[in-house]
């Protein structure tokens, strides 16, 4: 036997479990806490309550595999549930879909379901993507992975698509239009309408990227928050992705994408038989999938139901709508354009030249942070975002207190620049 064992090795003899569960629970200390409602960013809490539905849930179907519906039907029911629950919400009497792992992988699948409809409908052989610069990441990623060229447009000073930049980008080449409900920088929902009718001009999807707001916009409605129309009912939107784990209040790992009808939906499949262990069908970029998320979804949407959505989304616009007045009221700090749901950004005032009461908005993160506050970081511009969500309302009055306090202790210091927004560790 090897007397060295490197100090990233497994154990030679297995652990007791107690000794590796408070191993697992030290490594937590560091990490942001955010059931105490002061991260705005990373996990959205729907409360003691509905993490505890989910827990059990995910207990159940923490084995479960979805790779197979035929051996697990009861997964196979779960996403068609979920995803019929959600086209209705979505205004899509006939839209189909399936479950991902995420916003990302949901948009991955609307991309690569435009790609192979522009191909296959349109004959493109240099199928592009137009999309606002405010589009999420995801899409570039898409483009990457599946060979596509992007044309990216700018934003108007309201921080929503340049309708007049995305007529001119929108032409014969185009396979998918993207446009946002909300968009996640400033938190501004773009205008749906008009790019749908660009995006079928010339026959090409349209993507609505709902993940942040599809759990939200269609019961700040009922609330009667009206927006713009953005889902199924309006014609040209081909499909929309929408998160269930994040204003839906699932734990991580689950997405919605919908297409707006069955033909649609069947660009997303990949359907193969030239192996030597027969046909394999999957619905989205994973192989084996995991039924835990599906199933904690299921069971959140289950426990909460319209009233309780329409219960935790007024609680999240009223503290996002006490944030953004707190935010408009300290000198120098503004709301990057007109947000009207849960996401926001503040930036310092364009029209604060005076060097004794500028405000480094980065150097505010830090105060922030220092105080135990998690907000994440962006630009161009400089500028701290945050998802509000309902598990921060029980917090709003000390964050705006302790905001005002740390704009003070930063106020007047010399203004930095940002190097890094994210690491891949
Ligand atoms: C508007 C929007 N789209 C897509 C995504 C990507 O989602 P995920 O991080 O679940 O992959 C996000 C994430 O914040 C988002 O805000």
């Amino acid at each position: 036997m090897n007397d060295h064992v490197p100090p990233t090795g497994l154990p030679e003899s297995g652990r007791p479990a107690d000794d590796v569960l408070a191993d697992l629970t030290a490594k937590r200390s560091h990490d942001v806490r955010w059931a105490d409602g002061r991260t705005f960013a990373l996990v959205f809490d729907g409360g003691e309550d509905v993490r505890a539905v989910a827990e059990e849930a995910a207990r159940l179907y923490l084995h479960e595999n979805a790779l197979n519906t035929l051996a697990f039907p009861s997964l196979g029911s779960i996403q068609s549930e979920i995803c019929g629950w959600t086209a209705d919400l979505l205004h899509g009497p006939e839209a189909a879909g399936f479950l991902t792992s995420g916003g990302t992988e949901s948009i991955l699948c609307a991309v690569l379901a435009a790609r192979d409809r522009a191909v296959a409908e349109r004959g493109l052989t240099d199928p592009e993507i137009v999309l606002p610069v405010s589009a999420h990441a995801a899409f570039h990623k898409g483009a990457h992975m599946f060979g596509l060229r992007t044309r990216t447009v700018p934003v108007t000073d309201g921080w929503t698509t340049d309708l007049d930049a995305m007529a001119d980008a929108v032409g014969p080449d185009t396979a998918l239009v993207v446009t946002s409900a909300p968009q996640y920088p400033q938190g501004t929902v773009d205008p749906v309408p008009e790019v749908a009718s660009m995006a079928a001009e010339v026959g090409a999807s349209c993507h609505v990227d709902a993940c942040m707001g599809g759990f939200v916009l269609p019961f700040a409605e009922m609330e009667g928050r009206t927006t713009p129309q953005w889902d199924f009912r309006v014609d040209g939107v081909t499909s929309i992705s929408a998160d269930l784990h994040k204003l839906g209040y699932a734990p991580k790992g689950v997405s919605v994408i919908l297409h707006r009808s069955r033909e649609l939906r069947r660009y997303q499949t990949f359907d193969f038989d030239g192996w030597l262990a027969g046909r394999y069908i999957t619905p989205n970029m994973q192989g084996t999938r995991s039924g835990l998320p599906m199933a904690a979804a299921w069971a959140v949407m289950q426990y909460l139901g319209v009233d309780g959505y329409r219960r935790l989304v007024r609680t999240t616009l009223e503290t996002a709508d006490s944030i953004r007045a707190g935010v408009r009221a300290i000198d120098g700090l503004r709301i990057l354009g007109d947000p009207v749901h849960h996401l926001l950004a503040m930036s310092a005032d364009p029209e604060m030249d005076d060097t004794i009461r500028r405000i480094d908005l980065f150097a505010l993160g830090e105060a922030m942070a220092d105080r135990g506050w998690h907000l994440d970081r962006q630009g161009p511009p400089p500028s701290l975002h945050m998802t509000v969500s309902a598990g921060n309302a029980k917090a709003v009055d000390e964050f705006l207190a302790d905001l005002s306090q740390a704009t003070e202790h930063v106020r007047g210091g010399p203004t930095g620049e940002v190097t890094q927004y994210a690491t891949l560790e």
